[in-house]
């Protein structure tokens, strides 16, 4: 046993469409993990999302925060209904702007890694993409939530970047690539700063930080690019990455583009990490069409586990779940198809996981 507590005391919100199925097969995991290094999990369901949010016109009941911020840590499933609208028409069920701002989780950690049986689109083969996108979480473009103005003929949102936000997620950047050991191109820890400072100002400023940050960390190689020559090096040289921060909205968009080098969104876990409070949860939505029909990947989902369990001080326990995600894909009992769903379905990679925890 590798932690400090013998019980994990985790907040989870089960979340919409496939999010229950998911978290479920998170808990499972966990349990195992547990049984096998002795702890014990607690769990307390905290409700949030769509369906929250068409009962009380809010996603998450009075006090959450605190409870969120009292557990260990957090499990989320996806969230968000697209019929569940607020009146400005944005979604109702979505908790980004609630959890990430109101929890200050500033860093938003979403590891690419291309794993051992996983068919991805470019010529890469497992362990030549492992690479971080750490986007900024409380502020950038999607500061504006909420904010924006709109009249029928014309919508203005405004991006704000800050000193003070800046400086904490690229400090974080630099650490996580102390953590690492480096691209799997060349071995050389390297954080590449992704803006579009040649256009406008925010983003200057953002690489300006960077830079200043840059230089507590001669160990540590720094590295810019733009946002759209970053778009195509992730396809085109995914292999000379090791950390990236940018900001809020380009970490959205760049992340999704990761995953599609890596099997699909449903390979991609990440964790909201912030001074007093961590949620974990997968980078994508709630796929309500294929809800409660065993056709999730759940891996996305295991993947933040593994992330969870190394945030509360059980690094052997992450390694343990992790372990055993590769060798299920490795062996090929788990076997993700080409639209993402895993040969056998939700369950049958659950139990191919759990299985090789416990053996
Ligand atoms: C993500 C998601 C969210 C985002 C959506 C669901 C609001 O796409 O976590 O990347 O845009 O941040
Ligand atoms: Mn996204």
């Amino acid at each position: 046993m590798d932690g400090a507590t013998t019980t994990l005391d985790l907040a989870v919100i089960r979340g919409d469409g496939i999010g229950p199925e998911l978290v479920d097969s998170a808990l499972a995991v966990l349990d195992a993990v547990a049984q096998v290094d002795g702890f014990s999990v607690a769990v307390h369901d905290e409700p949030g999302g769509a369906a929250v949010y068409r009962e009380l016109g809010e996603p998450v009941r009075e006090g959450a925060l605190d409870r969120l911020r009292a557990a260990d840590a957090v499990i989320k499933g996806p969230v968000g209904l697209p019929d569940v609208r607020r009146p400005d028409g944005t979604e109702g069920g979505l908790l980004g702007g609630v959890l990430r701002v109101g929890l200050d989780t500033y860093a938003n950690v979403r590891p690419v890694r291309l794993l051992p049986g996983v068919d991805g689109p470019t010529r890469h083969g497992a362990g030549e993409i492992d690479y971080v996108i750490v986007r900024e979480n409380t502020e950038g473009l999607y500061l504006s939530r909420g904010n924006g103005v709109a009249t029928p003929h014309a919508a203005s949102d405004q991006m704000l970047i800050t000193r003070f936000g800046t400086e904490r997620v690229v400090r974080h950047a630099f650490e996580l690539a102390r953590s690492r050991s480096g691209a799997p191109s060349d071995g050389v820890r390297r954080v590449t700063c992704v803006d579009k400072s040649n256009v406008l100002r925010s983003f200057a400023l953002f690489r300006a930080v960077f830079d200043e940050v840059a230089a507590e960390f001669p160990d540590v190689a720094a590295d810019h690019l733009y946002a759209d020559a970053a778009a195509h090096a992730l396809v085109a040289h995914p292999e000379r990455f090791d950390v990236l921060v940018m900001e809020n909205f380009l970490g959205d968009i760049l992340s999704d583009l990761g995953a599609g080098t890596v099997g699909g969104l449903g390979m991609c876990g990440s964790g909201n990490i912030g001074a007093d409070a961590a949620y974990f949860e997968p980078i994508h939505g709630s796929a309500p069409g294929i809800a409660g029909q065993d056709l999730a990947n759940p891996l996305s989902q295991l993947l933040s586990v593994v992330m969870l369990l190394d945030h509360v001080g059980r690094p052997g326990s992450a390694r343990r779940v992790g372990a055993a995600v590769t060798a299920a894909l490795a062996d090929g009992a788990v076997r993700i198809g080409p639209t993402g769903s895993p040969a056998g379905g939700t369950r049958a990679v659950t139990a191919a996981v759990v299985e090789r925890i416990a053996g």
